[in-house]
């Protein structure tokens, strides 16, 4: 029996639809519900277009549900001012992309330090705690290298860093393997694992099944909703 303090994420009813203009909309969430503890590390697989980076982007705070309820770690983020949103994103949740979304003219120490940037950390604090993360990925050697001069494997370690600066206690993850080779995508895999035994809660969308099979728990979408 779950105890309430155990869900990181309760979702309840979740419905999101895409404005196509006047007077259309594109249904993509229908009602999911989703139950996620503290310590899961969970594949969220499923078809195409089935809607699994439109929940991913729920859940990592960066977009909002249009009806339903979402309670990250017991805030009901659902309703919140995009305000309110940014600051429990900040604390809450590091997101890592399948394209690593890291910004080609900074290095890698400012690009791993952005977050803190936004959140007002001095520059000092914010340089040791990027040379902090980018140890925890073995990538400490590239701190001075520009994005483009790191293999795919390296790019990735670079925004997991920049993910786990400000040591969130949620990792929301959307094909971090999606755009790397089997072998690289095996050594971001193992970094996941390692980072859920020290206790990390990591929800990872792929659709790759050998990859899924080696989270704790694989929910599937389909048609908007999780299926049973
Ligand atoms: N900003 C948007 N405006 C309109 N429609 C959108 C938007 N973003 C996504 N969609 C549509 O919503 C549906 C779900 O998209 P989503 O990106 O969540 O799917 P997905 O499961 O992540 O697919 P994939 O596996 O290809 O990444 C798709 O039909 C897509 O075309
Ligand atoms: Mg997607």
């Amino acid at each position: 029996m779950t105890k309430p303090s155990d869900v990181l994420i309760d979702m309840n009813g979740i419905k999101r639809s895409y404005a196509l203009g006047k007077d259309r909309h594109l249904p993509v969430l229908l009602g999911l519900d989703l139950q996620v503890e503290h310590g899961d590390f969970i594949a969220l697989m499923g078809p195409s277009g089935s809607g699994k980076s439109t929940l991913m982007n729920i859940i990592g705070c960066l977009d909002q549900s249009d009806g339903g309820q979402y309670l990250l770690q017991g805030r009901d983020v659902s309703s919140m001012s995009d305000r309110a949103l940014s600051h429990v994103r900040g604390q809450l949740v590091g997101f890592v992309f399948q394209f690593f979304n890291l910004i080609p003219q900074l290095n890698v120490r400012e690009n791993v330090a952005l977050p803190l940037f936004y959140q007002g950390v001095s520059k000092e604090k914010r340089e040791r705690l990027a040379e902090e993360s980018l140890e925890r990925v073995s990538l400490s050697h590239r701190i001075d290298h520009r994005p483009q001069q790191l293999s795919g494997g390296e790019m990735q370690r670079a925004a997991i860093a920049r993910s786990l600066i400000s040591k969130p206690p949620l990792l929301v993850a959307d094909e971090p393997t999606g755009n790397l080779d089997s072998r690289t995508g095996a050594t971001i895999m193992e970094l996941f694992h390692d980072l859920h035994k020290e206790g990390m809660t990591i929800v990872m969308v792929t659709h790759d099944a050998d990859v899924g099979k080696q989270a704790g728990r694989m929910i599937h979408m389909r048609d908007g909703r999780i299926t049973p």
